[in-house]
């Protein structure tokens, strides 16, 4: 298995800035950024919470994994101690050529440091870097925390160990990094893309198509078939029984033809402009950035199942976090982070788009969903995560109660305050209120409760055993800490005809 990194930095927090951090905590990396524009951490807030809804889509029944993130006031603050030093700083050359020579003075030795520039020479970008040769470019596609890509390109002087460590880092983090042999502009994807690019721009100046039609070939079309075959193996299909010779014989003359027009560029004109971007307002159907990137997310994960379902394509690529956590060391200021105050909150999140019934409520199933999240969160936070179930032990639910006390919209945030009741036996009682944000108070409005026994589990044994020790100190820690508190309400209640008769008369 590849060596995977603990720190990186991430210079430059927009879109793909944001997309990298997003990528690292999903492997359990802490992440230190630096970006000077203020409003950089509410941008990446943004990207979080559309990876968090993502993550929870693509592995339903599982809390997704967050590494520690912080935000430096400088490059070297951000770049100490990284193992990655990942640069997303808009695409100008003496921007990048500058940052990165900051980079280069702060580096640690043995890291590794990707430009996700979309296309500058990584050799003109490197050149008066101090530790140039470990900087390469790493190209990655939107959204980073999706899509597994990265295009990997060395420039003059990059050593080619720190190629080697790249793949490896990339890899570990569940991309899927393509080395380009030879440095060239706009690398391999962004070429292909231009030139896509530039005939849509034709076909929309010369009214040939709109940019919603153009859309529609593509969306309806050959872009389904891209994405699980590429180029080279969808024309290879089209030969037929005659094979990819066949085809070949068959469309090389179309090549001379004047179909398309090549270099040729259009006019960049404010017509043009005003056109293009009139006629994909239309396209969109009134549908916000925001909504369009939630849209888009859900059908990723969705088509990266299916890839995954079938052993395919960039479903090949998909990495189970919590496969990937088994051996790493639980984060020990993880139960620390928990207590907002001295409350207790494991879990924090919102209501996906997905989790609604005809009610456009969120359905009930999906109350246990939330609860069993945040006892997950808590038992790794304890140390009875998934490394700790690896050795054969693990915590089994044997008795719950749900009461449905108000219901909640898509879109809400919501979090969950735990109540524990553990003497470090084998019993562990846990009592979990589930709360909307809503600026009602403090601590927003109620929406449910739900009162969980777990058993300690001998898994080999098949029998309830104590903890051990340091998970069991946890526990009777936290259980003595809230012990002078009174009993919530509801605790220990049972399902009541009189109180169902009340609210029915
Ligand atoms: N947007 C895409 O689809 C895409 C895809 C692949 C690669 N890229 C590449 O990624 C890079 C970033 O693009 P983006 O779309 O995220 O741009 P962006 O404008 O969304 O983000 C750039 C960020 O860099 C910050 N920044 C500016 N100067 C800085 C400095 N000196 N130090 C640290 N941060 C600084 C800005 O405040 C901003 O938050 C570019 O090289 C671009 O070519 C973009």
């Amino acid at each position: 298995m590849a060596r995977g990194i603990s720190k990186a930095a991430v210079i430059g927090g927009g879109v793909i800035g944001g997309g990298w951090v997003a990528r690292l905590i999903n492997a359990g990396c802490a992440v230190s950024v630096f970006d000077p524009n203020p409003d950089a951490a509410a941008g990446i807030e943004a990207v979080l919470a559309r990876n968090h809804s993502a993550q929870l889509r693509l592995w339903p029944g599982q809390a997704p994994r967050r590494g520690k993130i912080h935000y430096a006031t400088s490059i070297a603050e951000a770049v100490a101690g990284a193992e990655l030093v990942q640069e997303s700083v808009p695409e100008r050359m003496e921007l990048k050529q500058a940052v990165h020579a900051e980079i280069g003075a702060a580096l640690e030795a043995g890291a590794v440091v990707g430009s996700s520039t979309s296309g500058l020479l990584p050799s003109i970008i490197q050149k008066n870097m101090p530790n140039g040769d470990r900087m390469l470019a790493a190209h990655p596609y939107n959204p980073v925390y999706l899509l597994p890509v990265v295009e990997i390109v060395g420039g003059d002087r990059t050593a080619p160990d720190a190629v080697a460590r790249a793949l490896e880092i990339y890899t570990a983090i569940g991309m899927v990094p393509v080395h380009i042999k030879k440095e060239i502009d706009a690398f391999v994807g962004d070429r292909l893309l231009e030139a896509m690019w530039r005939e849509s721009l034709w076909l929309v100046r010369d009214g040939v198509a709109s940019a919603g039609e153009i859309d529609d070939v593509v969306r309806y079309g050959l872009g389904l078939r891209f994405a699980q075959m590429g180029q080279f193996m969808t024309y290879r299909l089209g030969g037929g029984a005659g094979g990819f010779r066949h085809f070949l014989e068959q469309f090389a003359p179309s090549l001379t033809w004047p179909w398309t027009r090549l270099m040729d560029v259009p006019e960049w004109n404010d017509a043009l402009v005003e056109r293009i971007v009139a006629e994909s307002d239309a396209h969109a159907e009134g549908l916000s950035v925001d909504e369009l990137e939630r849209i888009r997310d859900n059908n990723l994960v969705d088509f990266l199942k299916v890839l995954a379902a079938n052993d395919w394509g960039a479903g090949r690529a998909l990495q189970n976090p919590v496969a990937a956590s088994l051996d790493e060391k639980m984060p020990e200021t993880m139960l620390e982070e928990m207590f907002d105050g001295d409350k207790l909150v494991p879990w924090r999140g919102r209501v996906e788009d997905d989790w609604t019934d005809y009610n456009n409520h969120m359905t009930e199933y999906r109350y246990l969903h939330v609860f069993s999240l945040a006892t997950d969160e808590l038992l790794l936070a304890c140390g009875g995560g998934a490394g700790y179930v690896a050795q054969g032990f693990s915590f089994y639910t044997a008795e719950t109660h749900i009461r449905h006390i108000d219901e909640v919209a898509a879109g809400a945030e919501i979090y969950v305050e735990t109540r524990v009741f553990s003497d470090g036996g084998k019993k562990l009682h846990l009592f979990h209120a589930m709360y909307a944000v809503d600026g009602a108070g403090d601590g927003g409005h109620l929406l449910a409760t739900g009162e969980h026994l777990l058993l300690h589990v001998d898994m080999a044994a098949g029998r309830a055993v104590p903890m051990p020790a340091s998970i069991a100190e946890a526990f009777v820690r936290i259980a003595k800490s809230q012990a002078g508190r009174d009993l919530p309400q509801g605790m220990g209640a049972g399902i009541s005809m009189n109180k169902t008769k009340k609210a029915t008369n």
